[in-house]
């Protein structure tokens, strides 16, 4: 242990740890909620629920969207769960599945215990419930989030409503992830998988008709409903806006992440050099 080799070595690969971004702008959450009924652990709901979160999480490795459903025993139908996941279309297997694993890990500590809860993350959603609600359209408002009212210019505003524009607008194909941009305002739309074309329109164009009447003349907006979302940003003014992840927001971000992490890599070399100090100096010591 008193080798220098080893101790640098040791120190060196902390340093790594440390730096290591914890976690991407995928993983930011953005609204969570759980009921308040709790089953008992140990009961058949809890392994049920268990082998229906790790099916969501292989899942995800796959395929963008999917839904599960786990049958109660007969006798037992309360036991019965119905979980799915959606990752924002643009998301690579590999983006997906680390984001639906996250969240399925932070559900297991903000809804612990809970029968149903859902949690949207930046990247994706994942929602559980012993009540079914797959398939069923659900427009109810979860979460509004407008940037500062401020006096807009002019032409950003038109930039704006076309983007939003862009992204209602209805060819009658199947649509689940819309992207748009006009400038430098970009927009994103997503809904959840288990919703047919026509509804998916539907929740779509009533995000939108959110935005734009609660969020007036913001820089940029967010409308989370039960079954999709719809945002807008100009360009750089919101980090969760656009699709755009290496905006300013989260340069600073990286920066600060990366110095605190060297913080602590100094910290940690002050405490082992003392540590080896004594412990190697006693060693000499005794001989
Ligand atoms: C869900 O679980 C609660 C608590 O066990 C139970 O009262 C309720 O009937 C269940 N709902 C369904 C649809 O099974
Ligand atoms: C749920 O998944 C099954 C099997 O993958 C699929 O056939 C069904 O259409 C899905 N239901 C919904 C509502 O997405």
């Amino acid at each position: 242990m008193c080798e220098p080799k080893k101790t640098l070595l040791f120190f060196l690969f902390s340093i790594f740890i440390l730096i290591q971004p914890s976690s991407s702008a995928l993983d930011s959450f953005v609204f969570g909620g759980c009921t308040q009924l709790k089953f008992t652990q140990g009961s058949p709901y809890e392994s049920n629920l268990n082998s229906i979160l790790t099916s969501l999480v292989n899942s995800a490795m796959f395929s963008n969207y999917n839904n599960f459903t786990i049958q109660g025993l007969s006798t037992n139908s309360q036991d019965t769960i119905y979980s799915l996941y959606q990752c924002r279309g643009d998301l690579s297997n590999g983006d997906c599945a680390r984001c639906v694993a996250r969240a399925v890990s932070q559900l297991g500590t903000v809804c612990l215990d809970s029968i149903g809860a859902a949690l949207q993350l930046e990247g994706c959603f994942v929602k559980y419930d012993n009540r079914s609600f797959l398939g069923v359209e659900d427009n109810t408002e979860v979460l509004k989030k407008c940037g500062p009212l401020i006096v807009y210019d002019s032409n950003e505003l038109t930039r704006r409503d076309e983007v939003l524009a862009y992204l209602a607008a209805s060819d009658g194909t199947y649509k689940p992830y819309r992207v748009g941009a006009s400038g430098d305002v970009s927009g994103v739309a997503q809904c959840v998988g288990d919703l047919s074309e026509s509804e998916c329109q539907e929740c779509v164009s009533e995000a939108i008709g959110r935005l734009k009447t609660e969020c007036g003349t913001a820089p940029w907006g967010e409308v989370y409903l039960a079954k999709c979302y719809a945002l807008y940003s100009e360009g750089g003014s919101h980090s969760n806006g656009g699709q755009d992840t290496n905006n300013n927001d989260d340069e600073i971000e990286k920066t600060l992440a990366i110095l605190v992490g060297l913080i602590a890599a100094v910290a940690l070399l002050v405490v082992f050099i003392s540590f080896f100090r004594k412990v190697c100096g006693k060693g000499k010591g005794d001989k």
